[in-house]
């Protein structure tokens, strides 16, 4: 038995993702859910770069593009040999040098470590395409905007560091050999999001996979396959097909669970659903256990690993399938800190999840930006709940509707990609935004998509607080359209002592789960000196030892992330003795050395396992 949703919702929802695609600017197709499971090859590898602080491959001597210019001549993203030995141009990608894709720049090569501007980038490849198919060239994440050429003619363009874009390519491939040309561009504008100052690394370029995914005709573009908010016996979602037959029926299929239903696309492609299930595996930290989930029509088929839980707040509490839990968790960076840059593949990947088991976490805060689908599909796998987050961060230009739109299509990409991810129980819309009646809208507008797109996840932000008295006061009116009570504070490192620290009391007026984003404290690691001394790491274990005294006081605590799992490089640390460009208040320092917090955080997270047992 199941029904199809009502014409409203599937208005409402085609209306936010018709804006957010259509947007100026973002001229990809909509994206492909479990792009890995489909029929792809990878054009990762060497790609040979050049670098243009002025956009002489973009601009000519009279600054037009030369992509919108009748010729075209001239412009970097046409690589075709020159017709004749004498042809004048300046670049020359197959003598020019090469980097390994995926990575970023400013890891590969010395005078790229602080280089913000245009590098273009390119690949050669080869193809058989073939007429019955349709074929898209998928882009992990590239920081910072994107334009995209292939064999000499441009696809489009992308803005947003941190989310996957794609473009149709069927009809443009050519049988032998191809080239992609991709100008990335990783420049801070006040009006982007993120907006010019943030306390991360600004990493350029393309951060992520490259695939060529190959489809059939008509293909299932999109599907959700998720328990019914709050309901462990009801299964609920959609499949979305696009191509030219529309109306398929299809079958999704969990063998393993004895879960067979046959649904049926109307004339838009769409088939939304829900059933009656009897009980299942349930997913949990404790037994993450995913499900093959075969997803059929005539013409296509996808199988994904999808673990099936629920997750809800129940006035202070959070109810994981039901029952009461504490997120013993840790914020990280999508940052190596062993070998320079952004996390490059699962290995990359598990190391920093491992470290986050091994601290007895069930829990993680992907900070400040969307994190790989390789990682939350590793946390789906290795049993960590995730908080997952755009960069709605600090100083965001809340006047602009252009900066509300690239937000906007930010979370849209974002809870689009990961929206069967069993580990992901939290879409945050931003970090510590200074309060203003602009800023109150802009987010207030955030959170009600979050809410229209998925209304089985929690919605959250680090929210901001101030002091008053010995008062750590938490009102921010943002709070009100949350379903956490979750800010940032840095009590014993930014304002009082580790001796006065203890004085202070939360005054919190919202009763709702409380899960503490951050606190922490810097300490160079192998620094050693009484719990007085700054940067040692006696000092920093002191402060969390006192942070767990002071948090516990909180009656609504269920939860936290303390600033965080590692070590991480930030162009506003200078100290040249104990930050030398590293934020130092990781509990493992950019060797790999556990510092003494490290045990601290464990000893506290086995107290807080054994309590909600
Ligand atoms: C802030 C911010 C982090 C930053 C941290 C710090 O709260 O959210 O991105 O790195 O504090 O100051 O170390």
């Amino acid at each position: 038995m199941f029904k199809q949703n009502s014409f409203y919702k599937i208005i409402l929802i085609a209306l936010v993702l018709l804006v957010a695609v259509n947007f100026p600017g973002f001229s990809q197709s909509s994206l492909i859910q479990n792009i890995y499971g489909r029929t792809h090859t990878s054009l990762n590898g060497r790609w040979n770069y050049i670098i243009d602080p002025y956009e002489m491959g973009y601009y000519d001597y009279r600054h037009m593009p030369f992509d919108q210019s009748a010729s075209g001549k001239g412009g970097f993203y046409d690589d075709r040999k020159p017709k004749d030995k004498g042809e004048w141009v300046e670049y020359n990608f197959d003598l020019s040098p090469a980097m390994k894709i995926p990575g970023d720049w400013n890891s590969q090569a010395e005078k790229l470590q602080l280089y913000e501007g245009t590098i273009w980038l390119r690949q050669k490849f080869n193809a058989d395409p073939k007429a019955d198919k349709k074929y898209f060239l998928y882009f992990g994440a590239v920081n910072y905007e994107a334009h995209v050429y292939l064999n000499g003619k441009k696809l489009g363009t992308h803005k947003g560091g941190f989310t996957p874009f794609q473009f149709e390519v069927t009809g443009k491939l050519l049988k032998g050999e191809n080239f992609v040309v991709v100008k990335a561009d990783n420049k801070r504008f006040q009006d982007e999001i993120p907006t010019v100052n943030t306390d991360w690394w600004n990493y350029g370029g393309i951060t992520r996979d490259v695939l060529l995914a190959e489809m059939p005709a008509s293909y299932i573009e999109d599907y959700k396959v998720q328990l019914a908010k709050g309901n462990m016996n009801k299964m609920e979602g959609f499949v979305q097909l696009a191509g030219a037959d529309k109306v398929q029926s299809i079958i999704i299929n969990i063998p393993e669970a004895g879960i067979k239903q046959t649904v049926t696309t109307d004339a838009t492609g769409r088939a939304s659903f829900d059933f009656a299930i009897k009980k299942l595996n349930y997913w949990s930290p404790e037994n993450p256990k995913l499900y093959a989930v075969e997803i059929a029509a005539a013409s296509d088929k996808v199988t994904d690993k999808i673990g099936f839980r629920t997750i809800e707040t129940k006035g202070q509490d959070i109810l994981l399938n039901g029952k009461s839990i504490f997120l013993r968790g840790i914020c990280m960076h999508d940052e190596n800190p062993l070998i320079p840059g952004r996390l490059r593949g699962e290995g990359d990947m598990r190391m920093m999840l491992q470290w986050a088991k091994e601290m007895n976490c069930n829990y993680v805060r992907l900070a400040h930006y969307p994190h790989s689908e390789t990682m939350v599909r590793l946390a789906d796998e290795m049993g960590l709940l995730v908080w997952a987050e755009v960069p709605v961060y600090w100083t965001i230009s809340w006047l602009n509707e252009a900066t509300y739109q690239n937000a906007e299509k930010q979370l849209s990409d974002l809870m689009t990609r990961d929206k069967n991810r069993s580990s992901v129980i939290v879409w945050s819309i931003g970090n510590e935004t200074p309060i203003s009646e602009p800023r109150n809208i802009f987010m207030g507008k955030l959170a009600a998509t979050a809410r229209l797109l998925d209304n089985t996840r929690l919605v959250a932000a680090a929210l901001e607080i101030h002091r008053k008295g010995n008062d750590v006061v938490v009102e921010d009116p943002l709070g009100e359209k949350l379903d956490l009570v979750s800010f940032n504070e840095y009590a014993g490192w930014y304002w009082s002592s580790t001796k006065d620290m203890l004085n202070y009391k939360f005054d919190i007026k919202f009763n709702k789960p409380v899960v503490i984003t951050e606190f922490g404290a810097d300490a160079l690691g192998g620094y050693h000196a009484d719990e007085e001394t700054r940067w040692s790491e006696e000092y920093q274990d002191l402060l969390f030892k006192n942070q767990f005294t002071m948090l516990t006081a909180i009656p609504g605590l269920r939860g936290m992330t303390p600033w965080i799992l590692v070590d991480f490089r930030s162009p506003r640390r200078q100290h040249p003795y104990f930050q030398d460009f590293w934020n130092r208040k990781g509990l493992i320092s950019e060797t790999g050395k556990k510092k003494k917090a490290f045990y601290t955080v464990k000893s506290f997270y086995d107290e807080m396992q054994l309590k909600y047992k």
